[in-house]
């Protein structure tokens, strides 16, 4: 996507170094970070300088192709089952970073050429199929409508298009008139920083609305349809995603709205049967006892925002269960969540 004229994926390879838009300093500072080596790219991944299912996916990838330019022949199978090791032990829910592992790895029980067209390979993959997802997802959308986004699942989350954003894009593209609610307001404010710049960048309507307003909206008949992103979407349609999803599904079924999930097949995860057994990731207690912003006079800094003594939990993901989504929007079309395995 393009970013005052200039095109760019949110990660991608110079040479054996991975280049990243730096996620953290969004809307506020746009600044490249570059990986050098595979323990920075496992860096970048753990502090969510990238992040996102998608982008997490092409940069264990391109980290499994670093692996590959330091290693001789003869010991490559063993470096890189070291090194997905390490990549593998960075986030834990999004399935992608696994599936990217797992694809250059077997990928060198080929050849060495073969795992590095495999590690190219997942990044081109996920924009494409975030460009057909588009195509798919912008059928559903009437001109007029309202649509309820959480977190982030924009380009930024999958190199390039998106996955829950990228219909939007589309609809826009094809003269519709849309209008966005955007939530995640916290813990992370991906939705308030990422996808709002992303939405104003492209000069999609929007605006944010905290994370406890999306039911309020749909009372009012404000919301046609929501579409969310995932992290792992299990074998009977259950869902992953941002914490708060969920809840938003909840309401959609209760106002009778519309509920999709937006994900490339990279997502879906068949060997994980249901939700019960996607492990969540807890994240740092500090993500919801302290706030990160600028000051008006323009530094980043960090605030406690509550009582001093007391402790938080953090789940980074809820599960939505497969009964409350209305259908998945994949590169190959959209489908109930109980018919995914047709996809195969
Ligand atoms: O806080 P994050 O950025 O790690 O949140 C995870 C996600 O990126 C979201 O769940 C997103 O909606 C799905 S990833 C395309």
């Amino acid at each position: 996507m393009n970013v005052n004229g200039v095109h760019y994926r949110a990660i991608w390879l110079e040479g054996s170094t991975v280049c990243m838009i730096e996620q953290n300093l969004l809307p506020f500072e746009f600044k490249i970070y570059r990986a050098e080596t595979l323990e920075d790219t496992c860096m970048a991944i753990k502090t969510m300088i990238t992040r996102g299912a998608g982008s997490i996916g092409a940069a264990a990838a391109y980290g499994m192709y670093q692996a590959i330019c330091m290693s001789d022949d003869k010991h490559l199978l063993d470096n890189l089952a070291d090194a997905k090791k390490k990549i593998d032990s960075t986030r834990p829910t999004a399935v992608n970073l696994f599936y990217a592992t797992d694809r250059v790895l077997k990928g060198a029980s080929v050849s060495r050429e073969f795992a590095i067209s495999e590690a190219f390979a997942v990044a081109d993959e996920c924009a494409e199929a975030g460009r057909m997802i588009g195509v798919h997802g912008n059928t559903l959308i009437k001109d007029g409508f309202g649509i309820e986004t959480h977190c982030n699942a924009g380009w930024l989350a999958l190199v390039d298009y998106g996955s829950a954003l990228a219909p939007i894009y589309a609809a826009q593209a094809s003269g519709k008139k849309i209008f966005v609610y955007a939530d995640e307001t916290r813990p992370r404010n991906q939705g308030a920083r990422l996808t709002a710049w992303e939405l104003a960048s492209a000069g999609v309507d929007h605006a944010i609305i905290p994370d406890n307003a999306g039911a309020h909206y749909m009372s009012l008949g404000k919301i046609d349809m929501v579409i969310v992103g995932a992290d792992r979407i299990a074998a009977n349609g259950d869902t992953a995603n941002k914490i708060g999803t969920m809840e938003k599904a909840i309401a959609a079924k209760y106002y009778g709205i519309p509920f999709y999930v937006a994900a490339p097949l990279s997502t879906i995860d068949l060997g994980t049967p249901d939700g019960k057994h996607i492990r969540i990731e807890e994240r740092d207690e500090d993500e919801v006892l302290k706030y990160s912003g600028l000051t008006q006079s323009g530094n980043m800094e960090t605030f406690i925002m509550a009582n001093p003594t007391s402790h938080a939990k953090n789940p980074a993901f809820d599960v939505t269960p497969a009964e409350l989504i209305t259908g998945i929007i994949t590169e190959k079309g959209i489908v109930k969540p109980n018919e995914i395995k047709k996809l195969f």
